[in-house]
């Protein structure tokens, strides 16, 4: 999810704290509670994460329960054998794609840092996690002998990426199948149709569209979504 500015005006404010008063009332949305007590017992590793390394992490807590199923309910699920989530995190994303995928599909989550990777294994002992940059998923693919992917679904800190957000939509574009789908979120302004967000990602990708505003999140994000032509 792009929790930072993914066309690199550098919206600094996108990665302030998020604030007490904001947890409380977003605790007070919860169906049962549940999905809160887990945000701030797996908060803890994702926010000294974003502390120790503030501009690859992006983001000082994980994605939202509710945000992560608005967004998954765009995701094209369907026929998708070979997935790949880049950007996996502490696994918010990753636990509700393994819940909504079928048995038969193969789920390969990617991230980058070690605590964060050791977090997602615990929370998703039957996804196969790789501890590696998004940039090496042709290897990944390879070691793994997977076919191409059929879905990628990312969440990285565009903005700072900079000019490696060509090279990395190039390198999902090569491992992803003809008419395979990419998914990505982003902060809900940047994810408008036609915006920058838009042609970026429609110099790798066909029809590209975004998503609704999940507003349950801070800042609030929005699915992009777009096709391997
Ligand atoms: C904004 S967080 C999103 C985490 C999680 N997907 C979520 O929605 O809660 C971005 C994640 O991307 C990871 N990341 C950043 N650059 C990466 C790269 N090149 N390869 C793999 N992961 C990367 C960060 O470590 C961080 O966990």
């Amino acid at each position: 999810m792009d929790h930072a500015d993914p066309t690199g005006g550098g919206h600094v404010w996108t990665m302030v704290v998020m604030p007490r008063w904001w947890s409380d009332w977003m605790s007070r949305l919860d169906r049962d509670g549940a999905a809160t007590a887990r945000r701030r017992r797996e908060g803890r590793p994702f926010a000294g994460e974003f502390f120790r390394h503030p501009i690859r992490v992006g983001a000082v807590a994980e994605t939202t329960t509710d945000c992560v199923g608005g967004f998954l309910d765009e995701v094209r699920l369907e026929g998708a054998r070979t997935v790949v989530e880049l950007g996996a995190g502490s696994g918010a994303i990753t636990a509700e794609l393994a819940r909504r995928l079928p048995d038969s599909s193969r789920l390969l989550a990617v991230e980058v840092s070690p605590v964060l990777t050791d977090r997602l294994r615990a929370r998703c002992p039957d996804v196969d996690v790789a501890c590696a940059s998004a940039f090496d998923l042709p290897d990944l693919l390879r070691e793994r002998d997977l076919p191409a992917v059929d879905l990628v679904v990312c969440s990285v800190p565009w903005t700072v990426m900079g000019e490696e957000r060509d090279r990395f939509l190039s390198t999902v574009r090569a491992t992803l199948s003809d008419g395979g789908a990419f998914s990505t979120l982003l902060v809900a302004h940047r994810a408008r149709e036609g915006g920058a967000a838009a042609t970026w990602v429609g110099r790798h990708f066909a029809d590209v569209r975004s998503g609704r505003v999940q507003w349950t999140n801070l800042p609030p994000l929005c699915g992009l979504h777009a096709d391997a032509a």
